[in-house]
């Protein structure tokens, strides 16, 4: 058997999401590459011609090309499942995004969720065909000796079935969101908890953004998983710099600035770049933004917020619900606030990646406040690009903490005092503190790469 640390040894990445997306122009369907930190992170991969992807085919379009077998881009060997669609939504915002997620981000209030009902039950079924239309893929497409990297919470059942089929690969798993302990996952439907930590277990090796998560699963595993358990590894995933640096220095970024300026002038920006997302915290966001104007008369007429929140997961009811709530939250203060010619918050919900980009570039103050993230990009990807010697303040439950702990503005995500302080704080901040911060902050955020993570599962199937 080859080493999976020889260049040459194929490699079969397993993801819910793609590497690209087809698109219908003119009636010809065309690969379109897709964005995101998953992709980016193994881009290398798919650029050296040594892996195989099999995903889910999340559109129409996509059904088609995976019905005609369509090539992607480049030739890349990319294999899409087609999923019929209710056994999709079954598996995707069910079990994975209305469970699973909820589980491993602490998100259940647990006097009204969760609840196993019977659409639960029927869903946990459609989750495992799922999973086992990709052990079979799997199967099917890994050239001999393959090291196969499984992405993420939607896929924790494949591996016992490809183990038992194919014994000449080696399964690493990459889980991209926090790990519950043993007092979250106790909430999870115990035969499904159970089923789930036997089939991570089933890897060679299980890998985390940060070391608590790991420690969490360990725990985990310790107590309802099988006796003998899986290797654990951490490691942090990065965005791709030179991408986001072209985009930083692109024309469409320019003109967005230039849009963004002219709309703030050269007041204060605080800003926030998130998926419309739960775990994201963004209405606490808003209420301590709301008490940092209550106690700090004079920011009044001299700060702005700026929000790009864009839309996710509207399938599943709570996103939905929590998009009103967010934008609920902005009317309040910008009805309380507000004057004839200061608008206290600046929301667009378009998914505009260069918008976004000149945001990161022209903020002042960065929040990134999530209750609970397995890493969170955004922490990295704004001082990267950032033009001001901005500060951040960081959730202490962001993955990314542990990175740049120091050199960010520590917050605990429910307080919302504690986070309108930080943001004074670091408004208030002298010239000279304000870039040595920053200056950290870059080097932190900037300190990894994609394939530096990419190398740590390869290793990771290698020992
Ligand atoms: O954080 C977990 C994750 O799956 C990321 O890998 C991804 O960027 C994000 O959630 C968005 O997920 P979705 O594919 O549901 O849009």
């Amino acid at each position: 058997m080859s080493s999976p640390h020889d260049v040459d040894t194929p490699v079969v990445i397993a993801s819910n999401r793609g590497p690209v997306s087809y698109r219908r122009h003119d009636g010809e369907l065309t690969a379109v590459r897709g964005g995101g930190g998953l992709v980016s992170g193994l881009a290398p991969l798919l650029d050296s011609g040594r892996a195989t992807w099999i995903a889910t085919a999340l559109s129409d379009d996509d059904r088609a090309a995976a019905a005609a077998s369509l090539p992607a881009e480049d030739g890349l060997p990319v294999h899409l499942l087609d999923i019929p669609v209710d056994e999709f939504e079954a598996f995707y915002d069910v079990v994975a995004n209305s469970y699973l997620w909820f589980v491993h981000h602490g998100l259940f209030d647990s006097t009204h969720t969760p609840s196993f009902t019977d659409e639960w039950h029927d869903a946990w079924g459609a989750y495992r065909r799922v999973n086992a239309a990709f052990a079979h893929a799997v199967c099917e497409h890994a050239p001999a000796d393959s090291v196969v990297l499984v992405q993420d919470y939607h896929l924790t059942l494949l591996a016992p079935i490809v183990a038992a089929e194919r014994g000449d690969l080696r399964l690493v798993h990459f889980h991209h969101t926090p790990f519950a302990g043993p007092d979250g996952l106790r909430i999870l439907e115990p035969a499904a908890r159970s089923e789930l930590l036997r089939g991570l277990a089933a890897h060679h090796a299980c890998g985390f953004h940060i070391p608590t998560w790991g420690h969490n699963f360990t725990h985990s595993q310790q107590r309802w998983g099988p006796p003998d358990s899986t290797k654990v590894f951490a490691s942090s995933l990065s965005s791709d710099l030179d991408d986001l640096r072209r985009v930083a220095a692109s024309a469409e970024c320019d003109a967005a600035l230039a849009a963004l300026d002219e709309r703030v002038g050269d007041r204060v920006v605080v800003a926030r770049v998130d998926r419309m997302e739960l775990s994201k915290n963004v209405v606490r966001g808003f209420h301590a933004y709301d008490h940092l104007l209550e106690h700090h008369p004079d920011l009044r007429g001299r700060v702005v917020f700026v929000a790009h929140c864009y839309p996710s997961r509207l399938g599943v009811p709570a996103y939905r619900a929590y998009h009103d709530e967010v934008m609920a939250a902005v009317e309040r203060v910008n009805e309380r606030w507000g004057t004839d010619d200061w608008q206290p918050v600046l929301m667009s919900d378009d998914d505009d990646f260069a918008a976004s980009v000149a945001t990161f570039r022209r903020y002042d103050v960065l929040l990134v406040n999530p209750v609970r993230d397995g890493l969170n990009l955004v922490a990295k990807e704004g001082p990267a690009v950032n033009e001001r010697d901005g500060q951040l303040v960081l959730s202490t439950e962001a993955g990314v903490h542990a990175e740049l702990e120091g050199a960010a503005d520590s917050i605990h995500p429910f307080d919302i005092v504690a986070t309108s302080r930080a943001i004074a704080a670091a408004i208030g901040r002298s010239e000279g503190e304000r870039r040595a911060r920053a200056e950290a902050l870059r080097r932190d955020a900037t300190a990894r790469t994609p394939a530096d993570w990419l190398a740590d599962q390869l290793a990771a199937a290698a020992d």
